[in-house]
């Protein structure tokens, strides 16, 4: 049995959520894994009614209890300077060291891409190892004379040789195991050359372990360019913590868009917390419309993370079919629900291993109105 905390969050995250539950849930049924779900009532709301973003005696027991944790999205416009959303999701980045920031972004259908050659037959298929710890994020400088004419404010950038290590020694190993040719390192060495030093010296260290796999390295303002120019020629790709988040938003956006990318938070062979890419879409919120699909990968990233690498293939699946079958929000040209699309890859899911199993044909239920978009 698994227990998974289930953090809702802000925004459209419970309702994303919502639906990647119901897709573990039939994955867990169709594949005889125990999944055992509990919500954690975390985010701004509590935040607001009493203060409350996540104690340590919180973040103790959702790391000690858990196998894993599934997150919406946290942000709300009532706390605009996000302080909860720090405290609760770097909060457990950082305390719980999930340094590795596994952000795949594939493009699942080439009509999901908006590049005028997105339909090139080699696809577009990058995993990003965003370091997590670290960095920009680090939380390292402070405001002098704030709120004066005078006022100083310095972010500093903290690196260290072990964060950097065990990134790029991460991104090596992911490579070698997924059978991935190429390991791209990102950064902005000839600006930022202190820092771009010490990635450059381990990414060539850490790289000379791995032969086989070849590695080059980009500067970040360059790399925005061409993941836009020829994004095929990228499989693997390292960075820190900002340019991380920053180009895995851009990547989400030409493998389709937000709404459709999976992370996973992950200290390796310990804990790990799963969220989308996207944030709580405050705009969309509560109407209903807010594409699930990235929330549902999380669902098959955390089936990967417990070893059910056939229930997580299922997951991928049934989230394929029902892109090619048009069950679609509106940002991708549809009119489902977040709830239908859920309903209806978990449905596909149940369907699917019935017939791989017993071998009888026909779905359960009428599915949804389809219509066909690839
Ligand atoms: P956002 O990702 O929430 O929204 C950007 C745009 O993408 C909006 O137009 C939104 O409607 C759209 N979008 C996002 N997810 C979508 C989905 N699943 N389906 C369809 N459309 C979707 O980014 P933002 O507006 O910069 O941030 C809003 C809040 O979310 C902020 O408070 C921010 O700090 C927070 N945030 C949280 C996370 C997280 O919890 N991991 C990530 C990013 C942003
Ligand atoms: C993300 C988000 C977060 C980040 C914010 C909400 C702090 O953008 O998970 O990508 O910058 O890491
Ligand atoms: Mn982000």
């Amino acid at each position: 049995m698994n227990r998974i905390a289930v953090i809702g969050g802000d925004g459209i995250g419970p309702e994303v959520v919502s639906a990647a539950v119901e897709v573990l849930t039939a994955a867990g049924d169709a594949y005889g894994c125990t999944l055992t779900f509990d919500e954690w009532d975390l985010g701004a709301e509590r935040y607001l009614r009493d203060g409350a973003t996540l104690s340590d005696a919180e973040r103790d027991r959702l790391v000690g209890e858990y196998d894993a944790a599934l997150l919406g999205a946290l942000g709300d416009p009532r706390v605009p300077d996000n302080a909860h959303a720090r405290d609760i999701l770097l909060g457990l980045r950082f305390c719980a060291d999930l340094y590795v920031n596994y952000r795949p972004c594939k493009l699942l259908l080439p009509s999901l891409c908006p590049l005028k050659d997105g339909a090139r037959g080699d696809g577009i298929d990058i995993d990003f190892f965003r370091e997590n710890t670290e960095g920009l994020y680090a939380g390292a400088g402070g405001r002098l004379k704030a709120g004066t004419r005078d006022e100083v404010a310095l972010q500093e950038s903290v690196n260290t040789w072990k964060g950097v290590e065990r990134i790029v020694r991460a991104a090596f190993e992911h490579a070698a195991g997924a059978g991935r040719g190429r390991v791209t390192l990102v950064d902005k060495a000839n600006a930022l050359v202190h820092e771009g030093a010490l990635w450059r010296r381990v990414f060539s260290e850490v790289s000379a372990g791995f032969p086989e796999i070849a590695q080059d390295a980009m500067y970040v303002d360059a790399m925005a360019m061409d993941l836009v120019r020829r994004p095929h020629r990228y499989e693997v790709v390292v960075t820190s913590n900002l340019f991380g988040d920053i180009l895995s938003d851009l990547a989400a956006q030409i493998t389709g868009g937000i709404g459709l990318a999976p992370s996973g938070n992950l200290h390796p062979g310990s804990w790990a917390l799963f969220e989308p890419i996207h944030g709580s879409a405050p705009d969309i919120a509560g109407s209903g419309t807010a594409n699930p699909v990235g929330a549902v990968a999380c669902a098959g990233l955390l089936l990967d993370f417990l070893s059910r690498r056939e229930a997580a293939a299922a997951v991928e699946a049934a989230t394929l079919a029902s892109l090619r079958a048009g069950v679609v929000t509106p940002d991708l040209g549809g009119r489902a629900t977040t709830a239908e699309v859920g309903t209806w890859i978990a449905d596909r899911l149940r369907r699917t291993t019935n017939q791989a199993t017993i071998g009888v044909g026909g779905p359960r239920r009428r599915p949804a109105k389809e219509t066909r978009i690839d």
